[in-house]
């Protein structure tokens, strides 16, 4: 009979960790049951408003598709659709978005998260928008820069199916230096402070994964961020 060590046998859990000043990598954030419901959310919401394939500034076409919630407004770049009615943020995202950058901040020394005044940070954030992205097995996102929000207010990120890549970089070049982290089904990753304006993309999703198993149909990765455009507060 094969006898096992510990470490064929068992996983070793994932830390949280500062990944750069204010950049907080929070795994398996979110228990299976959440991420099902969040899944099941999803389904409802692409089901008033389906998913499209974004045009970029440049003409191209993105491979990710993506649907908004809550504020739609010019010049919110990812929010085009194409007519079609944008459905509200639901409170309990708006409160989930809140005890993701509490939760972010708070689970690591607090001497090592480099955001200044972390606690104001995290009393005002009130996310009034979310993208949610899916990737098939062949999509990825370009290192960009997200930079349409009128508040400076931290990026909330929900990471449900297959894992990818997450290249994050820094503030000045879309290229090196970058650091890559897995993204797993129930990761949380919060980029706010110094960090807010890091370049950051999606190289490669890992197809069958995880995508499946929460009841995606062709699998995939689904990508929740939550954001404080800031919209509300700018007459247009
Ligand atoms: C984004 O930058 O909008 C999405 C990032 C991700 O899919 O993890
Ligand atoms: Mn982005």
């Amino acid at each position: 009979m094969a006898e096992y060590e510990v470490t064929e046998l068992f996983t070793v859990p994932r830390e949280p960790i500062v990944l750069a000043p204010g950049a907080v990598h929070v795994p398996d954030w979110l228990p299976v049951a959440r991420q099902h419901d969040l899944v099941a959310a999803c389904r409802d919401w692409v089901r008033s408003a389906p998913m499209r394939h974004q045009v970029m500034p440049g003409g191209g076409r993105m491979s990710v598709q993506s649907v908004m919630l809550g504020v739609n407004r010019t010049p919110y770049r990812y929010g085009a659709t194409g007519g079609a009615e944008v459905a509200a943020l639901p409170d309990w995202l708006v409160d989930l978005g809140a005890r993701a950058v509490a939760d972010a901040y708070g689970m690591v020394d607090a001497g090592d998260v480099g955001v200044p005044e972390v606690e104001d940070v995290v009393r005002g954030f009130v996310p009034d928008s979310a993208l949610v992205n899916y990737y098939d097995g062949a999509a990825h996102m370009g290192m960009h820069q997200d930079k349409d929000e009128f508040s400076a207010a931290p990026i909330v990120s929900l990471s449900l199916g297959d894992t990818c890549t997450f290249r994050f970089g820094n503030t000045e070049t879309r290229t090196a230096p970058y650091r890559d982290v897995e993204l797993r089904s129930g990761d949380l990753f919060v980029f706010g402070g110094p960090s807010r304006y890091a370049f950051h993309g999606v190289p490669k999703v890992f197809p069958g994964t995880g995508g499946l198993h929460l009841g995606l149909k062709n699998g995939g990765r689904l990508n929740i961020t939550l954001r404080m455009t800031g919209g509300h507060r700018r007459a247009h």
